[in-house]
């Protein structure tokens, strides 16, 4: 009986692997992926597995498929989530367990476990691909099945079994890190009218230690996908990793919200984007003048269903294949560059260029041109409102 269990070091999973094999008769193998976390979570993880009873543990390097193969997609169609959460949890589980997945196949496991909660979205998204992927296989969510309530009952469990264990019951919040944000829940955060204490915050500086001197960060796209910053190519990783750098340095891309969750309860969380706010802001920039209304438009509806699709883990669908197609067609003639300006904590777009610009000067000035007949107006306006007028007449007897 082999169970794979999406593992990160922490209490949590550390006292899953116990349980398990207590519970299911079975050996367990942990996997872990890494999506850019840190070394903090990763370093010494496979032993940390070994010692609290695992029969392996593999660390698998997602880093680059995450921000080629879903972040740089992601990021053509705009996709925000209720007007602020840029997604980060919710874009890497889709690869994480589809790699955990194939994973299990590869060794022949019989089951697959995770250290999600009963009562959040994670569970919904690992399962969601866990299902999809491998329906064969059962799925084991300790946390809706057993007793164990909080930490001092987890380290009491390991405690019991002498099961060495570095945690400390001292862990305010919960949080989920990877390359393109960290999230902080829990601790006081669950009470809405309490601000975040400095706690809290674990990559950005806040507002008021970032420098007094504003950074310009120019980004070149080609075809919606960053190419170079500051005018030095780069790949996706290492654009990401400077941004992320630039960004925190700046306090940019923190978010304090209150969001729906899929299981229907609302819950606050504190994010931390600060490479991807950069990267978003510049290609918003971007877009601004490449797309026209309707080009626009779509891309703005797309993204907010995009948005609801990935939160809901359902990244493996028709439905967003669809949506990543259309808006990877559109982002075709999204070349160019930006510069933008970081400053105590914002982003804001200073300057554009792009050989598809749709911007034209001469329309736009205003002061004299030679192209734009303003008397053509005034038909376009007449048709344009014409039911309106047709309307009013009616009602003022003016024609029948
Ligand atoms: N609320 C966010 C989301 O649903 C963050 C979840 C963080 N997950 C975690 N296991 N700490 O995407
Ligand atoms: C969890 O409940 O395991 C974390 C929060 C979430 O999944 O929304």
């Amino acid at each position: 009986n082999k169970i794979v269990l999406a593992y990160s070091g922490g209490l949590d999973t550390s006292t899953i692997i116990p349980w398990l094999k207590e519970h299911y008769d079975c050996k367990v193998y942990a996997f872990a992926a890494d999506v850019g976390q840190g070394e903090d979570e990763l370093t010494g993880i496979h032993e940390k597995a070994i010692a609290s009873g695992a029969e392996d543990c593999v660390v698998v390097d997602l880093k680059q498929a995450f921000i080629e193969e879903i972040i740089y997609p992601t990021l053509k169609t705009g996709a925000v989530y209720e007007d602020g959460y840029l997604l980060g949890t919710a874009l890497a589980r889709p690869i994480i367990a589809k790699a955990m997945v194939d994973y299990a196949l590869s060794i022949g496991a019989d089951a697959l476990s995770h250290g999600c909660t009963g009562k959040g979205n994670d569970q919904v998204r690992f399962e969601t691909v866990f299902n999809q992927f491998a329906p064969q296989l059962k799925v084991i969510a300790p946390w809706r099945e057993w007793d164990l309530k909080s930490r001092e009952d987890c380290l009491d469990y390991l405690a019991e079994r002498k099961i060495p264990c570095s945690a400390s019951v001292e862990k305010i919040y919960s949080r989920d890190a990877n390359l393109w944000h960290i999230s902080h829940e829990g601790g006081e955060l669950e009470d809405p009218w309490q601000a975040p204490s400095q706690k809290v915050w674990t990559w950005t500086v806040s507002v008021d230690d970032a420098p007094n001197q504003a950074q310009d960060v120019e980004l070149e796209f080609q075809q919606g996908e960053l190419i170079a910053v500051d005018g030095v190519a780069l790949n996706p990783l290492e654009c990401i990793n400077l941004l992320n750098e630039i960004g925190s340095k700046h306090g940019v891309g923190r978010l304090d919200i209150v969001e729906n969750r899929l299981v229907g309860m609302k819950s606050r969380g504190c994010y931390e984007t600060p490479g991807g706010t950069l990267m978003l802001t510049g290609l918003l920039g971007l877009e601004q003048l490449v797309y026209d209304r309707d080009a626009l438009f779509l891309r703005e509806k797309l993204g907010l269903e995009f948005a609801r699709l990935l939160y809901d883990g359902k990244w493996f669908t028709a439905t967003a294949k669809a949506i990543l197609l259309a808006t990877n067609s559109l982002a075709q003639r999204l070349s160019g560059k930006v510069v933008v300006k970081v400053y105590k904590g914002h982003a804001q777009v200073t300057q554009r260029q792009s050989d598809n610009s749709l911007y034209a000067e001469s329309f736009a000035t205003f002061g004299e041109d030679e192209v734009y007949q303003q008397s053509h107006a005034e038909g376009f306006i007449r048709l344009f409102s014409l039911s309106g007028r047709i309307q009013a007449l009616k009602a003022s007897g003016g024609i029948k």
